[in-house]
């Protein structure tokens, strides 16, 4: 049983490069006992033809909103009543930005309207069509519907470029989708997290930060949302989307998240701290802007506090998870960090080295924990977050039932 027994999956595909890689999506679907049906826009034609998808699923591939034919065989209001779920893979920024207006000038965006089954989007574009204020503006628009908006991955696009903008690959589409029917083994779980880096100022323009993208903490997020938890996050400055479904409080100094953190820890159940939390502040940041005035300037710095430490100190605190960032000796040097600070469960990664660490899209976990130790390989920061969540989840429930 892989849960997509019945299941009945309308695929949108819609006009990007992606496009080639939902015949797969489809097969994986299928596979999993998913029955499908595919609706292509105009555009998803030019990268994929239709017969592709008709071969694979063995109906016709609706593609016009008025096209009698295609009405008499399933007319587009049946179409949008037999879906339990509509996932569109690739969504381009163009359909998507026409969902968020509402439209409803071809097959699949007229379903989308008039549907009353969950949409799913795998976001597929450029990476500067992803971050621009338009595209940024219609995805809050959409989450705020309920629309939830899978992905985008980070990595080499089409065009070349190197960033967020590419099509989660098909097995991970598929896993959410199994996700969204699976047992969710957290539910009533109460997290709290922090993630990003921190900004500790020295005088109001600037400031002593660290390479953090944020991108461990927030995929975690969402892969412990998708098993069922309440996630609390508590963020550092970062340009990521809020995962669907979690309650982000912003920060900028490791003082703030502190205080942030403090004042929740009470009522949850599980805290991680993935942020990279500066050690040390500026004692005295500056009121005004510090002139060139000297050859040198000595800045002195005063420990911040050890949040970590501090929740996992508390008397009957929550279950807690720390990472450790090293440069050397990783298991030694995370070991003595889980006991030091009293920690349940320690995610150590090296740092600093070609691969992996904090501005990369992969990276590589040792896990230890009293008695423990699982080694998680190099992989993309959301497949690691994905095994994370799981032996997060394993642990939890074995120490704390
Ligand atoms: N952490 C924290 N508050 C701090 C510093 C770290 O909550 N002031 C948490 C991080 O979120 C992470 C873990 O502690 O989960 C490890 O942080 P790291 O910086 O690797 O360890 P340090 O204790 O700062 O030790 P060192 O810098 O000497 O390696």
């Amino acid at each position: 049983m892989s849960g997509l027994e019945a299941k009945k999956i309308l695929l949108g595909v819609t006009g990007g490069i992606a496009a080639y890689k939902s015949a797969v999506l489809l097969r994986e679907l299928q596979r999993s006992g998913a029955s499908v049906r595919v609706v292509m826009t105009a555009a998803a034609q030019a990268f994929i033809a239709p017969l592709t998808f008709q071969a694979l699923t063995g109906h016709a591939v609706s593609t016009e909103l008025l096209d009698p034919d295609q009405e008499s065989s399933m007319s587009h209001i049946e179409l949008a009543r037999w879906a339990d779920l509509i996932l569109v893979a690739p969504a381009s920024a163009d359909f998507m930005a026409r969902l968020a207006c509402g439209l409803a000038n071809d097959l699949l965006s007229t379903l989308c309207l008039a549907t009353q089954a969950p949409i799913k989007l795998a976001a597929a574009m450029n990476q500067h069509m992803w971050f621009n204020p338009a595209t940024r503006e219609n995805c809050r628009r959409l989450e705020v519907r309920g629309v939830e908006i899978w992905g985008p991955d980070a990595g080499l696009q089409a065009c070349g470029e190197v960033g967020p903008g590419r099509m989660l690959e098909p097995e991970d589409l598929l896993q959410k989708v199994v996700s969204l029917y699976a047992d969710r083994p957290l539910q009533g779980v109460r997290v709290l997290m922090t993630a990003g880096p921190t900004r500790e100022p020295i005088d109001p323009v600037r400031f002593i930060g660290n390479r953090s993208s944020g991108h461990m903490g927030y995929a975690l997020a969402q892969v412990l949302c998708e098993l069922g938890a309440e996630i609390c996050l508590v963020s550092g400055p970062v340009v990521l989307p809020t995962p669907v479904g979690v309650e982000r409080v912003d920060v900028e100094t490791a003082t703030q998240m502190q205080g942030a953190v403090m004042a929740r820890v009470e009522t949850c159940d599980i805290f991680i701290g993935v942020a990279a939390v500066a050690d040390y502040r500026p004692l005295a940041p500056a009121p005004q802007k510090i002139k060139k005035t000297s050859a040198s300037v000595n800045l002195e710095l005063v420990a911040n506090p050890d949040i970590l430490a501090e929740v996992a100190a508390l008397e009957q605190g929550p279950f807690t998870v720390g990472f450790a960032a090293e440069t050397e000796g990783l298991e030694a040097y995370a070991e003595a960090k889980r006991i030091s600070k009293g920690v349940d469960l320690i995610a150590a990664n090296h740092v600093g080295s070609e691969k992996g660490g904090f501005e990369s899209d992969e990276n590589a976990l040792l896990l230890l924990w009293d008695g423990g130790r699982e080694a998680l390989p190099m992989m993309s920061k959301i497949k690691l977050a994905e095994q994370l969540g799981a032996v997060i989840t394993k642990r939890y429930r074995t120490v704390r039932g």
